[in-house]
């Protein structure tokens, strides 16, 4: 048996045997898969609605993150890369985010304004943390 394999059945064993000694056996309780991308920003710049940031911190698709705030603890996350041919698009200017390379623009929202582009800018699942002015961008498994 591989290492990993090992190691894989070695984790099930004690899962299970955690889980008989707290008597969940049976239960349709699912671990919580890890995410498959995380990143947390400091958005405590972002002190206006509407207000954006574009973070240097690459995300799930290598490209920047574009982050709006919305209302005082509301903020939405979206990928800097353009759903064309994938070039990063430009931060936003007058609530309009440009493509260089064939001329996409989308709104705010991520919503495509003008093509060639056909979808929206990817979103990510967000999470504010008012009292250290932090949101936590992820994509879920
Ligand atoms: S890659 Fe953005 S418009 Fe073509």
């Amino acid at each position: 048996m591989s290492s990993r394999r090992r190691f894989l059945a070695d984790s099930a064993r004690i899962v299970a045997v955690g889980a008989a000694a707290a008597g969940t056996i049976g239960c349709e309780m699912e671990p919580k898969k890890p995410p498959l991308f995380e990143a947390t920003l400091d958005v405590s710049a972002l002190t206006s609605v509407g207000a954006t940031l574009v973070s240097s911190t690459a995300g799930f698709d290598g490209a920047p993150i574009l982050v709006v705030r919305d209302a005082p603890r509301q903020f939405h996350a979206l990928s800097m890369q353009c759903t064309h041919e994938g070039c990063p698009v430009q931060a936003p200017v007058a609530g309009v985010i440009s493509c260089p390379c064939h001329g996409s623009q989308y709104d705010l929202e991520g919503r495509v304004r003008r093509g060639p582009a056909q979808l929206p800018l990817a979103r990510y699942e967000t999470e504010y943390h008012r009292w250290s002015k932090r949101l936590t961008v992820r994509v879920d498994a």
